[in-house]
């Protein structure tokens, strides 16, 4: 494990980020597939986190505000729920502003945020511990889809998991089960699941939630080859690209391509990548549920819901979840 630093009185801040060698070689292997594909996780360089950030007010992109405007009305049913003086831990924290909304209500003893944004989160952890120097902050950068041994160093006290964003809604059902299961180790019979999922709804306004007119989704889309040739030393030219999102009912899932204007061949060092006109890579999925089938995918990795909240047009949910 990492050696934690202390950024403020009350901040430490651990860099567990992984090897770079394991993460080159996924990289390159799923770059390989016949359906070529880049893991969501490489989206969130600097410059990616601030783009996601200006999707997240984008008029199109409801489920921030959404989510947020249903946290906020119900901060003191979900504090009695997640009871005083937890341990709160949000994977995937960004700009950590949805936790913040609740901390004054939920007065946890710890935060825990993880994000795989190293400088992002140290500033946004560094600056949360300053405004509440009541609680302790415990920021570690680290891939929280394949590592957990964060965990081993926590303070004592009741966890829950905070999982906002529909985050859950990136991973395939069957990982989204297994991340679940993961949770429900990590909470124990005791602990708590706070969760945001957005529902399924018509094509149009999913269609048009990634698909803004101005185009903040298409450059964040886009920014992730900057990623890419900078972890491969390779040469994307992202104006020979285009962002593709569209829902498909079937799948109940926004799907989110880069699809080659031209043949082309794109060096990196250890190889070349071909790529057809027309032909895509696969950067994101986004599934959507109903209460009724969260609900039984929550129940097959031992998770029930606790309560329930959604806004007055349905567009998003917020599930509290505990086990057995
Ligand atoms: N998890 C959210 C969603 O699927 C946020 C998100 C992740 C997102 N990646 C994105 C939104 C790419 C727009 C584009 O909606």
């Amino acid at each position: 494990m990492a050696q934690a630093i202390k950024t403020a009185p009350n901040v430490e801040f651990t860099d567990a980020a992984p090897a770079q060698d394991d993460s080159h070689s996924e990289l390159i292997r799923g770059l390989s597939q016949a359906q070529k594909s880049i893991d969501p996780k490489w989206f969130y360089d600097e410059q990616g986190s601030e783009l996601f950030e200006h999707i997240t007010q984008l008029p199109e992109y409801y489920p921030t505000r959404t989510e947020i405007s249903i946290l906020r009305r119900n901060q003191q049913e979900i504090a009695a729920l997640c009871g005083p003086s937890c341990v709160f831990i949000e994977p995937g924290s960004g700009n950590c502003e949805k936790a913040r909304l609740l901390f004054d209500a939920l007065r946890p003893a710890a935060y825990v945020p993880v994000d795989i944004s190293a400088d992002f989160l140290r500033d946004a952890a560094t600056r949360l511990g300053l405004e509440y120097p009541w609680m302790t902050v415990h920021a570690v950068c680290s891939d929280f889809s394949d590592d957990w041994t964060f965990l081993d160093n926590l303070p004592p006290g009741k966890r829950v998991v905070f999982y906002p964003g529909s985050t859950i809604g990136n991973l395939a059902p069957h990982k989204a089960r297994a991340f679940l299961q993961r949770v429900r180790r990590v909470i124990g019979d005791d602990g708590g699941l706070l969760l945001g999922v957005d529902l399924h709804k018509s094509s149009e306004r999913l269609n048009a939630a990634y698909n803004d007119a101005s185009g903040v989704t298409a450059r964040f889309n886009l920014n992730v080859l900057n990623q890419v040739n900078d972890a491969l030393d390779a040469d994307f030219d992202a104006a020979a690209f285009e962002h593709n999102a569209f829902y498909d009912e079937n799948k109940r899932r926004i799907e989110m391509h880069l699809v080659s204007k031209v043949d082309q061949s794109v060096r990196y060092s250890g190889g070349q990548i071909a790529l057809a006109a027309g032909e895509s890579i696969h950067t994101e999925n986004s599934y959507k549920y109903s209460v009724e089938s969260f609900a039984e995918l929550a129940a097959s990795a031992g998770l029930g819901i606790v309560n329930t909240w959604v806004d007055d047009e349905q567009l998003f949910s917020v599930h509290y979840l505990s086990a057995g």
